[in-house]
């Protein structure tokens, strides 16, 4: 079979930036995409094909999807859907454009760019689609509204999709980690600073918590590497049945279980502790 290709968003850092590498020295032919040039740059630098792609810019989604045409003569194997920001906060200090821009990236530019790719892959009659969802895609946690919004909206669409995608060789799958090691609680602290009024809000006290934990670099005890999340991608790209769902990390196994087994009531008594 011909070199298999993927495109992936957000590879400046973390998952992104380790599944890029790793799938290239597995052989694929990686298309690892950032929004800033300086990260462009360094992604070739270690020797991976790379163009810029900002999901708030249809532009930029327009140019990127172009750039793979080009480069592949109009084929695509796998989109992995990863690049995304959490925007901590209160549900009720959350602006409308602050919800808005969390909804720009995690859901309408990634769905924008699905769309863009999918015509590609129903002409070639295959394809892998894996979004990089979330535990807080299924189970909500206080001061987590923006990105609990935003990972529900994708888990909806994705499985919409899904069924919409049945009875052809294009095959999507959700990816749902619970705490991975990377620079996502140092971007998420830089977007509690910037957009949330901590100094006028109802949370103020509780706020300044929140503030320490998203400037600790500690792990938490069910912390994994990104490893984790790669190996729930490549059995999504590599598998003959690939799984609608990962669940990856303790965590996640462990909410998706009391979810089924409990009612809102009792779940909220056990989700409104976790910090
Ligand atoms: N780490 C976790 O605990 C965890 C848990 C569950 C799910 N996830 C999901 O895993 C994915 C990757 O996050 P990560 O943990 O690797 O965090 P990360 O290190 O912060 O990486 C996020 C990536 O998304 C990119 N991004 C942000 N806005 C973008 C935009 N407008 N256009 C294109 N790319 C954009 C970032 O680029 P810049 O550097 O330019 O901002 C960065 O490359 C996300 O979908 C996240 O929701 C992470």
């Amino acid at each position: 079979m011909r070199q298999k290709s993927i495109l992936i968003t957000g590879c400046s850092s973390g998952i992104g930036y380790y599944c890029a590498k790793r799938l290239h020295e597995e052989g694929y032919r990686v298309f690892a995409t950032a929004r800033k040039e300086e990260d462009v740059q360094k992604l070739r630098e270690a020797g991976l094909d790379s163009f810029q792609l900002d999901l708030n810019d249809s532009h930029s989604i327009q140019k990127a999807v172009h750039e793979v045409q080009k480069r592949t003569g109009g084929t695509l194997y796998a989109l992995f859907n990863n690049g995304a920001y959490g925007q901590p906060g209160a549900v009720e200090d959350l602006s409308r454009d602050v919800l808005k821009a969390q909804f720009e990236t995690n859901v309408f530019g990634t769905h924008e760019l699905t769309t863009h790719i999918l015509p590609m892959m129903r002409k070639q009659g295959y394809g892998r689609i894996v979004q990089n969802s979330s535990v807080l895609g299924f189970i909500s946690l206080r001061f987590r509204g923006a990105y609990n919004a935003s990972k529900y909206a994708l888990e909806g669409l994705s499985d919409t999709l899904r069924l919409e995608l049945m009875g052809t060789d294009i095959h999507i799958s959700l990816i749902e980690p619970g705490p991975i090691r990377s620079d996502f609680r140092k971007n998420a602290l830089q977007k509690f600073l910037e957009n949330i009024d901590r100094d006028y809000s109802h949370f103020k006290e509780e706020y300044v918590n929140k503030l320490s934990s998203l400037q600790s670099d500690k792990d938490t005890p069910f912390t994994l590497g990104e490893d984790a999340v790669y190996a729930a991608l490549l059995h999504a790209l590599e598998s003959k049945e690939p799984k609608a769902r990962y669940r990856v990390t303790k965590p996640t196994t462990f909410f998706w279980f009391l979810k089924r087994i409990l009612s809102t009531r009792q779940l909220d008594k056990i989700l409104r502790r976790v910090e």
